[in-house]
C-alpha cells in the first residue's frame, strides 16, 4: 500500500485529558476558545485510524460550522489516498474502513432520522445548542455488535436552549434514577489552557475580557451559573415545583390549553383565596383532531372538578374558509365551551414572571405540581428572542406549547380579555341576518362569540 503522511496535531494538556477520557459520556470545555473542536476532528481522526471499521458521527448545528470547523480542516489534513471524503453524504471513507460522517441539525427533529442508526462513537458539538431528546435519540445510537468503544463526546458552552440538561448531567451531576453517575465526566478548559490560542490570537482574550458582566463570567471563565439567554431565569424548581397534595373544594379551577395538530397541551390551574396559583394536571399529546382534543381535555377532568372555565388562544376564533366555523365553535360542539384569552404574547410572558417573583419570604404566587413535567422542563428552557429581547424565541418549537398554555391561564387571570358582549365588530350583512334570526339567545350568543363582539 502507498506511503501516505497523515498530519496529527499535538494536544494540549486538557486536550490529553480529554483524549484519555474512557466514560461513556465525556464533555468538553465550557467556555470559548478552550480548543474544542480542534480536540474533536483530532480525537475522531485518532479513533478512525486505531480501530479499523470503526462508525463515528460528528454533529454540529449549522452546516457553515460543520465545514468551517470539521470538513475543511479533516479534508487539509488528510489525504485522499488514506481517507477519501465523500460529498453526498459528508463521509470520510477512510482506506481501513473506518468511516467519519459529518452531519448537521439545523432543526431538532433532524435527529429522528439517525434513529435506529448505529455508531460507535458520536461527537455532538455545541451540545448545548441543542434539546435534551436530541441528546437522548443520539445515545440510543451508540451500539453495534463489535468490540469498538460506545462513547459520546460533548463539546460545550454555558448557554442556549440545552443549558440545563448539560449542566444537569455534567456540571452540577444530578442524576435520575436510570442514569449512571460513573458514565458522565466533565473536563474542563478555558482559553486559558489554549496556549496555542493565547500567543497567536492574544486580541480573541481581549475581546472575551471586554464582554459585558454575564457573557464574560461564562464565556471567558466557565461560569454555569444562570444563564442570561434563560427567558425565565428566575425559575428555581425548590421555589415553583410542589409536590401534589389535595385541592380543597373551593378554590377556583381552570383550564388552559394550546392547540395544534402538532401538540396539544392543557394545562389545570387551581387558584386559592390568596390568589396563589397551583397548576396541577397536565395533559400533553400530539396528531389529535379537534374532536378528540376535546373529548382528551373532558375525560381528564374528574367530574368534581368543576372548572370556572377553559382559556383558550383567540386564533381559535378564526373562521375556516371552507366551513366558515371557528375551531372553538367545533370545540363546543364537542362539548367544551372556550373561553377567549389574550395573544399579546409580552403581557402574558409577564404576567408568568410576575407569578414567579418571590416576597420578601422567598415565596411565589405559582407552583407547580411535580407531575406537570413538560411544563418544568419546558418553562426554564425558553430562551430570550434575540431580536426581541422581552419575547421568547419560537424554536425549538416544541418547548413552547406547555409554556403557551400557562400563558394563556396568567394573561387572562391577572388582566382579562375584555368579553366579546362589550365590544362591537362590523358583520357581514349574512351574518347579520344569521344573527337576527337567531331564534334562541343561545345561538345568538354563539354568534357573538365566534365573531368576538356585538354587531356594530
Ligand atoms: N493543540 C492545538 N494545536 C494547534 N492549534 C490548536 C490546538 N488547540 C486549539 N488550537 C487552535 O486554537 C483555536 C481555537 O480552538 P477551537 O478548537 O476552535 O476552540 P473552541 O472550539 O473551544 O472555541 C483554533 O484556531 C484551533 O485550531
Ligand atoms: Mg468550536
Amino acid at each position: 500500500m502507498e506511503e501516505v503522511i497523515v498530519r496529527l496535531g499535538i494536544p494540549q494538556p486538557k486536550q490529553k485529558q480529554f483524549f484519555m477520557a474512557h466514560r461513556k459520556f465525556v464533555a468538553f470545555g465550557g467556555a470559548r476558545g478552550g480548543g474544542k473542536s480542534w480536540a474533536v476532528r483530532e480525537k475522531a481522526k485518532r479513533l478512525a485510524i486505531k480501530w479499523a471499521g470503526i462508525k463515528i458521527l460528528i454533529i454540529r448545528k449549522t452546516y457553515n460550522d460543520l465545514r468551517e470547523n470539521h470538513i475543511l480542516p479533516l479534508q487539509a489534513d488528510l489525504p485522499p489516498t488514506f481517507a477519501e471524503y465523500k460529498e453526498k453524504d459528508k463521509s470520510f471513507i477512510f482506506r481501513n474502513g473506518s468511516r467519519i460522517k459529518c452531519c448537521y441539525f439545523d432543526n431538532d427533529n433532524d435527529a429522528l432520522q439517525y434513529q435506529g442508526q448505529e455508531y460507535d462513537v458520536i461527537f455532538l458539538e455545541e451540545a448545548t445548542q441543542f434539546t435534551e431528546s436530541v441528546f437522548n435519540v443520539m445515545k440510543a445510537c451508540l451500539r453495534g455488535a463489535n468490540a469498538f468503544p460506545k462513547r459520546m463526546y460533548l463539546t460545550c458552552n454555558p448557554d442556549g436552549v440545552g443549558f440545563l440538561w448539560v449542566k444537569r448531567l455534567f456540571v452540577s451531576c444530578e442524576y435520575e434514577a436510570n442514569e449512571n453517575p460513573d458514565d458522565y465526566m466533565f473536563i474542563q478548559s478555558l482559553v486559558d489552557d489554549n496556549k496555542v490560542l493565547m500567543e497567536s490570537n492574544p486580541e480573541y482574550v481581549k475581546q472575551l475580557d471586554s464582554l459585558p458582566d454575564d457573557l464574560r463570567k461564562r464565556w471567558r471563565y466557565g461560569s454555569w451559573d444562570v444563564s442570561e439567554s434563560q427567558y425565565f431565569g428566575e425559575f428555581r424548581r425548590d421555589i415553583h415545583v410542589c409536590e401534589p397534595f389535595s385541592i380543597p373544594a373551593e378554590w377556583r379551577r381552570y383550564r388552559a390549553f394550546d392547540y395544534g395538530l402538532d401538540m396539544l397541551a392543557c394545562y389545570w390551574v387551581a387558584v386559592d383565596a390568596l390568589h396563589n396559583a397551583y397548576v396541577y394536571k397536565e395533559f400533553c399529546e400530539s396528531d389529535l383532531p379537534i374532536s378528540t382534543a376535546a373529548q382528551k381535555i373532558l375525560d381528564f377532568t374528574n367530574d368534581d372538578e368543576n372548572i370556572y372555565l377553559t382559556l383558550a388562544p383567540p386564533d381559535l376564533w378564526n373562521r375556516s374558509q371552507e366551513t366558515g366555523k371557528s375551531k372553538a365553535y367545533l370545540f363546543e360542539e364537542a362539548g367544551l365551551k372556550l373561553v377567549q384569552s389574550s395573544n399579546d404574547r409580552e403581557a402574558g410572558w409577564l404576567a408568568i414572571k410576575e407569578l414567579l417573583k418571590t416576597d420578601v419570604n422567598g415565596q411565589s404566587r405559582l407552583h407547580i405540581f411535580s407531575n406537570c413535567k413538560k411544563l418544568i422542563k419546558y418553562l426554564p428552557e425558553l430562551q430570550r428572542d434575540e431580536k426581541r429581547p422581552t419575547d421568547c424565541a419560537t424554536e425549538p418549537h416544541e418547548i413552547t406549547h406547555s409554556p403557551d398554555a400557562l400563558r394563556y391561564f396568567a394573561v387572562y387571570w391577572t388582566r382579562p380579555a375584555p368579553s366579546p358582549k362589550e365590544k362591537r365588530v362590523r358583520y357581514r350583512a349574512d351574518e347579520l341576518e344569521d344573527y337576527r334570526r337567531a331564534t334562541s339567545q343561545e345561538e345568538r350568543d354563539r354568534i357573538i362569540e365566534r365573531k368576538g363582539g356585538l354587531p356594530l
